[in-house]
């Protein structure tokens, strides 16, 4: 009896313990790229994993045990952004395993997850070779608002052409565990397309589909069950939002951005960069979050009022990556996230070279030799350089051609330690519409990099100091008529970037005469000011750099606790703020009319936030963000630092009015006497920058020890569209 009630006890508690998970979170998202071995004829697998969890990042220790045919992707740019919170990061690794697998998969303490794989080798009766599995590219963490529906597109690949179809996993197969649909969700299976109806309460959801490949049947045919080659595990998350500010504010991707899943080619050692670019009328975008192949650089962030755009770069070296290699991103607000954005990167593959060719390099060029005999049908006279104009040469049986290092568009790029030199021969067809092949040659020198370190290259990206230089932005007060530009200011012209965009006082008129009479009372008493000139400062001294100023706030307090906005988004709160206009595009003078502002006390602080740009199309300018008229190509086309926030001292609001008002005045460096108003706060924006540009350091060619590696590549192929 006893024993039967011990027995109870413990299968209760067995139970118990089997429902209640161990582990508190699931994936934010998983794809497992499965690539069948040859070797064994595709009994086992290489299976590619891209892992979201939550953060703290948890190490990759635990993925790959010992003596596991296993490699882990460690990097030193990690995947890891912050919406939806908590923080998320991408963990990523490959290994080997039998191609039917059903496991339970541990990262860190917080992330267990199921997966199923079901990759049984299949000979394709087309080309006899063996099936591949489809692809799908891992989103990141998918945001939407109670209330508002959404589309979700996932976007999906097949090496093999097969059609490619998403289902909800089945629990009763074994594909997932503690997995039931969401009544919210709806999937398109052949475009592989999640609907969020917006019935769901706030909370995170987790989503677990099959990805499958299917050989394509003819339209006539559509109806018979046409069974999966392979399957293979797609989780995904979504987490659902209260929204106040309704459903349409979402950012949208503009002109630049590569169109959805879009395909890229890269040759060896070549490096694609592509930008994507967003509006977002209601919030500033926070971050653009991208999930992409380990050291897909990401650089050039920048969110300026209703306008954010990321550089994205990625170079092809030599790695034990799929072929096919997703890029997804979206632009994360406070509390919107824009639709789903991917691009493929095909990593080109190579033939072998003809015998006897080669590549010489030395410290200045390199220099090619290439047996033509085997090239039958390519025309020799179109193969180009990067440059055009560089010579190629050619005899009945070689082609030569001397690059330098420096010159023909030969490029350098780090790659890991490395510094690599790459130039690409290749046929330019002169005519539109050809039949002959092309060659595609891409030529690398590769520079062991003592002197090169670590891997925070902004990568083919003049970095914020090049571009701009040294540059110190500060903040100067002066009174109307005085200071550094009172040449300027005494007789200002004005221009009005207020809200409404209201065209008012486009010239002096009162303004100055006011300014002139509190000045030059001839009293030696001390009053409040009633205008103050803000000068927005910096030494930038690079031809066609603007200054953009994005926000000034004013405040009474050194804390900022209670402060009131003078400027936001580039456009002027009220109609009193007048920008006086200079020919100084890197300076910004800011009319304040102290009588309107909020300020009662003697003193105030300010703070200002400003980027500075240059348009780099010569015709363009940076973009004036109070304007609805700015482009999105003003943008695009122009180059960014990062956003700077410069804060004031306090700043007197009394004056000793009197006749000698240039003591006011003060100068950068100079001491002005007590009591004075002005206070000059600088900042040097290379110091105070909290953002993820990347400080690159210039390649130093001359002192390397150049090694003469050589590496050589070669594409041969017809033209042909190889993915759609
Ligand atoms: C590719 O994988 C092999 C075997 O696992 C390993 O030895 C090699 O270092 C890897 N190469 C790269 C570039 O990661
Ligand atoms: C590199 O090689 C070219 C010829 O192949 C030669 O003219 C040049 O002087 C060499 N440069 C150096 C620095 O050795
Ligand atoms: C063609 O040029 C190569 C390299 O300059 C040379 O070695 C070869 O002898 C030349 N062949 C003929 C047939 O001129
Ligand atoms: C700007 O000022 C900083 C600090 O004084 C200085 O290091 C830098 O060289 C200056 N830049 C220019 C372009 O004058
Ligand atoms: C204002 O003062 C400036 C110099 O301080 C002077 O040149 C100008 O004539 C004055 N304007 C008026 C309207 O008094
Ligand atoms: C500024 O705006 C207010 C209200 O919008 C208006 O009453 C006032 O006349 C404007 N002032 C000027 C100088 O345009
Ligand atoms: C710019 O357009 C947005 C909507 O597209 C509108 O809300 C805003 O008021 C406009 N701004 C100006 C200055 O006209
Ligand atoms: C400006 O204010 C700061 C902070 O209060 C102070 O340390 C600094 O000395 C002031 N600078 C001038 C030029 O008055
Ligand atoms: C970046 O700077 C802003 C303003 O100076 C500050 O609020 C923010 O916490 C900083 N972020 C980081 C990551 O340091």
């Amino acid at each position: 009896m006893l024993h039967r009630l011990k027995l109870g006890v413990l299968l209760q508690w067995l139970i118990l313990f089997l429902l209640s998970p161990v582990y508190e979170a699931s994936s934010l998202g998983l794809t497992v790229h499965v690539v069948p071995l040859e070797e064994n004829g595709g009994k086992t697998v290489r299976a590619h994993f891209s892992v979201i969890t939550p953060s703290p990042c948890p190490d990759l220790l635990a993925v790959c045990a010992a003596r596991e045919d296993c490699q882990a992707h460690r990097t030193a740019l990690p995947f890891s952004y912050t919406k939806p919170s908590p923080a998320w990061c991408v963990r990523q690794w490959q290994k080997t395993l039998p191609s039917n697998y059903n496991t339970f998969l541990k990262l860190g303490f917080q992330t267990e997850f199921y997966v199923s794989i079901k990759a049984d080798p299949k000979i394709r009766a087309n080309n006899g070779k063996l099936n591949r599995p489809p692809f799908v590219a891992l989103p990141p963490p998918l945001r939407a608002s109670v209330n508002c529906p959404a589309d979700f597109h996932i976007s999906t690949k097949d090496l093999d052409g097969d059609n490619v179809r998403c289902r909800f996993a089945r629990a009763d197969t074994g594909e997932c565990r503690d997995c039931f649909p969401h009544n919210f969700l709806e999937l398109d299976e052949a475009s592989c397309t999640l609907t969020f109806t917006g019935k769901a309460a706030a909370g995170q959801y987790f989503i677990y589909l099959m990805a499958e490949d299917l050989i394509p049947s003819p339209p006539t045919r559509q109806i018979l069950y046409n069974s999966p080659l392979s399957s293979v595990p797609v989780h995904l998350s979504l987490t659902v939002e209260e929204s106040a500010s309704g459903c349409s504010s979402n950012p949208l991707a503009l002109d630049g951005t590569p169109e959805r899943d879009s395909v890229q080619f890269v040759l060896p050692f070549q490096e694609v960069k592509f930008n994507a670019n967003y509006k977002s009328d209601l919030e500033s975008v926070l971050e653009i979050a991208v999930v992409g192949p380990p050291d897909l650089y990401r650089v050039g962030f920048v969110s300026i009022s209703n306008l954010a755009k990321l550089t994205m770069a990625w170079i092809r070296s030599e790695n034990n990556l799929t072929q096919l290699l997703p890029v997804c991103f979206v632009a994360n607000t406070k509390s919107f996230q824009s639709g789903l954005q991917c691009v493929w990167l095909y990593q080109r593959e190579i033939r072998t070279l003809p015998d006897g060719t080669e590549l010489r390099c030395n410290q200045t060029e390199m220099s090619l030799l290439l047996p033509v005999t085997s090239l039958t049908n390519v025309d020799l006279d179109e193969l180009q350089l990067n440059s055009p104009t560089c010579p190629v040469t050619h005899n009945s049986t070689h082609l030569t051609a001397h690059i330098p290092l420096g010159g023909c568009g030969t490029k350098a790029v780090h790659s890991g330690t490395e510094l690599v030199y790459t130039n690409t021969l290749k046929s330019v067809h002169h005519t539109m519409i050809s039949r002959r092949p092309s060659l595609i040659l891409p030529l690398a020198c590769r520079i062991p990099g003592a002197q090169v370190k670590g891997p925070q290259y902004a990568v083919g990206m003049p970095t914020e100091r090049e571009t701009f230089g040294e540059v110190m932005v500060w903040l100067e007060f002066h009174l109307p008529g005085q200071g550094p530009m009172a040449r300027l200011t005494s007789t200002p012209r004005f221009r009005s970037n207020f809200l409404s965009s209201r065209r008012f006082r486009r010239d002096t008129g009162s303004e100055s005469s006011t300014s002139n009479s509190s000045t030059q009372t001839g009293l030696h008493v001390e009053e409040k000011v009633k205008q103050l000139d803000l000068y927005v400062m910096s030494n930038c001294s690079v031809d066609r750099a603007e200054m953009i100023v994005t926000e000034c706030m004013e405040s009474e307090t050194e804390d900022f606790t209670d402060s009131h906005p003078i400027m936001e988004k580039g456009c002027m709160m009220s109609n009193n703020t007048l920008e006086i206009i200079t020919e100084h595009k890197t300076s910004k003078i800011y009319r304040l009319d102290i009588n309107t502002m909020a300020v009662s006390g003697t003193k105030m602080y300010i703070e200002c936030k400003i980027n500075l740009c240059i348009a780099t199309m010569p015709s363009d300018t940076c973009p004036d963000l109070c304007s609805n008229s700015s482009s999105s190509s003003m943008l695009i086309d122009s180059v960014f630092t990062s956003t700077y926030s410069i804060r004031s001292g306090p700043v007197s609001l009394m004056v000793a009015t009197g006749p000698n008002p240039s003591q006011t005045a003060t100068m950068p460096g100079t001491t002005p006497p007590a009591s004075q108003i002005p206070n000059v706060t600088s900042t040097n924006p290379n110091t105070n920058t909290n953002t993820t540009a990347s400080q690159g350091v210039a390649p130093e060619v001359a002192t390397s020890r150049i090694t003469g590696v050589i590496l050589m590549t070669i594409a041969m192929f017809l033209q042909m569209a190889i993915l759609q």
